[in-house]
């Protein structure tokens, strides 16, 4: 079995962000979304990995590299534009060969990881199997009826009025099958070829389709809210360690990371949070729920359930939450006195101040 991991598409719902760096780059507890994902897929035993990528390729071949790292081997394969996951497979035929594969979105995060579905796949060999979840609001989704005996009925996109809670996420397992439906459909309205479309061929065409549920957590990393959420859950899995230096006058509260070259001086960590390597923090309270990546500096400052990307600094301010810091961004005081905000702002940013 081959994989087919997507990494190309737009991320507008991730600016500014995505102006600099492709989504599936951004840091979930330290770690790009896409390491994440190469992981789960070879603890399935799958190695031979085809990575869709667009414009970001640059960036996303100079972190994944040829795999080897991860111990898997990467293929990179250049999609011109994002019309659609079916498009990928297009994209991907070359390389998929006559092979089953696994279509997994790169910016999907399973961290409970995908074994049980891959066994049903393997024992059962279904055209395709879909991974469902089910969703509170399913009118956002692919919508999934699926049968008593995990037969899918019917795939219904962003129903009006849902038949079913179970949402369709980035998963699919398919068998070559999948080639002549992607094939035979045609882009829908927004202009896509859309996966669900192809998949919902198969079931018109009588082929065997089936969901298999994934009762674990799950996000979708498209949005800075999910991202954060996410980085909230895979923390919780933290152990402690500190590799780095932490004097005499700092506090590490529970489930604390220092990575190597880091310093904390003087302030307060309370887990589960990580400092990443080179980064300082100083007469500063970080955590819960935080991930500093490499090379920032903080001081004085209090910061919870948030995320600073690498080079990113945070001085004399305090009461940050919920905020994604970018790359080498700068977040700091002016004197009280002046009584204002003084913001240097990029294209598609939100600013939130405590009025
Ligand atoms: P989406 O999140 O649905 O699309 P997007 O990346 O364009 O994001 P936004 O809606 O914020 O603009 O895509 C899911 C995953 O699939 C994501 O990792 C990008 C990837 N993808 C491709 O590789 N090629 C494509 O043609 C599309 C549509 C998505």
């Amino acid at each position: 079995m081959k994989a087919l991991v997507l990494s190309g598409g737009s991320g507008t719902r991730l600016r500014p962000f995505t102006y600099s760096m492709p989504k599936q780059l951004i840091p979930i507890a330290n770690r790009p979304v896409l390491e994440h994902v190469l992981e789960n897929i070879r603890e399935i035993g799958v190695t031979e990995i085809g990575v869709i990528v667009g414009e970001r390729r640059p960036e996303i071949e100079a972190v994944l590299g040829d795999g080897s790292r991860l111990g898997v081997r990467i293929t990179y394969l250049h999609q011109e534009q994002p019309l659609g996951l079916a498009h990928t497979v297009t994209v991907a035929r070359e390389f998929l060969g006559d092979e089953d594969f696994v279509m997994y979105l790169g910016d999907n995060m399973l961290p409970n990881g995908i074994a049980e579905v891959a066994e049903e796949f393997r024992a059962g060999r279904p055209a395709a199997q879909v991974v469902v979840h089910k969703v509170d609001d399913p009118r956002a989704f692919g919508v999934a009826e699926v049968g008593p005996d995990g037969a899918v009925q019917r795939l219904v996109e962003k129903p009006q009025q849902p038949r079913s809670d179970l949402a369709l996420i980035g998963v699919y397992f398919f068998t070559p099958a999948i080639h002549l439906a992607v094939d035979a459909i045609e882009p829908s309205p927004r202009g896509e070829l859309e996966i669900t479309d192809a998949i919902q061929w198969l079931v018109t065409a009588g082929a065997p389709v089936r969901a298999s549920e994934y009762r674990g957590y799950w996000k979708d990393t498209g949005r800075v809210d999910d991202v954060l959420d996410c980085n909230r859950e895979l923390l919780e899995g933290l152990r402690r360690s500190v590799a780095g230096e932490v004097d005499a006058d700092s506090e590490l509260i529970g489930e604390v990371l220092v990575e190597p070259g880091a310093k904390v001086v003087r302030s307060r960590i309370e887990g589960p949070a990580v400092v990443g390597a080179g980064s300082v923090v100083e007469d500063s309270h970080i955590g819960p729920h935080t991930s500093i990546g490499k090379d920032c500096v903080l001081r004085d400052t209090h910061v919870s359930y948030s995320i600073a990307l690498d080079g990113a600094s945070v001085r004399g301010v305090s009461g940050i939450h919920g905020s994604l810091i970018g790359r080498s961004a700068a977040v700091t005081s002016v004197h009280s006195a002046l009584r204002h905000h003084r913001l240097v702002v990029g294209d598609h940013t939100q600013v939130e101040v405590a009025a």
